[in-house]
């Protein structure tokens, strides 16, 4: 058995790491950038620094700050007719999610055709694009590390997931000092999305060996970060160490793939507008208990990871410390009790599990479930 494992060929990391990017476009060959964000960061002032910076080294970098969260279509073209009137050649996404998968499709159509729909799926682009370097501002969806980028198609209705290497940013950059600003319920909810990405990714079909370690570091960091991140977000060795155990996340679950956890946090998120890492920390708990018997050993070293005592446990009594430990973190940092005090209703489950079941990360899942076992578990999540 062969193994692909893929990320960006450079990784800026730490607090200043910012200031970097403009000498990463210089060595690149590029004169003229294109900033893709959204209206609420270059507000706040978060992407002022980076423009000084380019244009003290010499760059006469664009800017589109229209993406706004689950970015459609309509933000991408409107991105790429700017990259295209000024004549850009490079892309610094700087955001969280929705900005760099924004870069990324702009990269797409900067070397092939449109419309972006054509990309819809796996495997399907051509050409590499554009030189994109995604500076993150969130800890994390990792998609400064990751092959995909998630775009809604509002004529068909559709979230598209692209997916494929080509769309690995170049350069991913991940400074600290530019996260001490995000709420604390963002921080919790991100930063329990960045921890279902490295469980799922180590008890998933498609774990490696060149994938557990980044999954099991990633799982001891989080868990003893992320409450210091949300207690006080001005904590700076929190938040890198938030930021590293997402990054490090995205590199395992960029190749092992993810589970049931995602495929069903997917349904709610997109019909309710839930934020996705809220909807992947109610129902971590309910899909991993439900995974635990089929990978006891792995659950046992999560536990372990996560800061149990397991001297003197059963492998079996480990595995379930594990659980209780994801249920006690997700208590620890404020996220809700179920999908009903979020509007969610028994009448919206059916649609939801005829979705999860043919939703892209299902099959990763360490066992596969019919849809009485989803349904079940949704209503255990309600
Ligand atoms: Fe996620």
């Amino acid at each position: 058995m062969t193994f692909r494992l893929c990320f960006p060929k450079i990784n800026l990391s730490g607090a200043g790491a910012l200031a970097d990017v403009p000498a990463e476009l210089v060595a690149h060959g590029c004169v003229k950038p294109l900033i893709v964000t959204d209206s609420t960061l270059t507000r706040l002032g978060v992407v002022q620094p980076l423009v000084d910076g380019l244009k003290a080294a010499g760059l006469t970098p664009a800017i589109y700050d229209g993406v706004v969260p689950n970015p459609t279509v309509i933000q991408v073209e409107a991105a790429f007719a700017i990259f295209q009137a000024e004549g850009c050649d490079s892309i610094v996404a700087v955001g969280g999610g929705s900005p760099i998968d924004t870069g990324k499709a702009v990269r797409i159509l900067s070397a092939n055709p449109g419309p972006i729909t054509l990309y819809n799926g796996v495997g399907k682009v051509g050409k590499v694009g554009a030189f994109l370097i995604a500076v993150n501002t969130t800890a994390g969806t990792a998609a400064e590390v990751t092959s995909n980028a998630v775009i809604t198609d509002p004529a068909a209705q559709v979230k598209m997931v692209i997916i494929d290497a080509n769309i690995i940013p170049d350069v991913s950059v991940n400074d600290a000092s530019m996260m001490l600003g995000i709420p604390a319920a963002t921080t919790a909810a991100t930063g329990m999305d960045a921890l279902t990405h490295a469980i799922e990714a180590y008890v998933s079909l498609g774990h490696h060996v060149l994938t557990d370690f980044s999954a099991l570091e990633a799982i001891r960091l989080i868990a003893a970060f992320l409450p210091r991140a949300v207690a006080d977000g001005h904590d700076l060795e929190a938040r890198e160490m938030m930021a590293y155990g997402q990054f490090i996340a995205g590199l395992a679950f960029n190749s092992a793939g993810l589970g049931y956890v995602h495929a069903m946090a997917h349904q709610p998120g997109a019909v309710k507008d839930l934020p996705h890492g809220v909807c992947n920390a109610i129902l971590l708990p309910i899909v991993e208990a439900f995974n635990r018997p089929h990978a006891v050993a792995r659950f046992a070293r999560i536990a372990q990871a996560m800061g149990v005592d397991t001297a003197g446990l059963s492998e079996e009594a480990a595995s379930l410390a594990a659980i209780a430990a994801i249920r006690d973190l997700s208590a620890k940092v404020g996220i809700p009790h179920g999908f009903g005090e979020l509007g969610v209703t028994e009448a919206d489950l059916p649609t939801f599990v005829a979705k999860a079941q043919k939703d892209p990360c299902a099959p990763g899942n360490p066992v596969p479930m019919n849809d009485d076992q989803v349904l079940a578990l949704f209503r255990e999540a309600m």
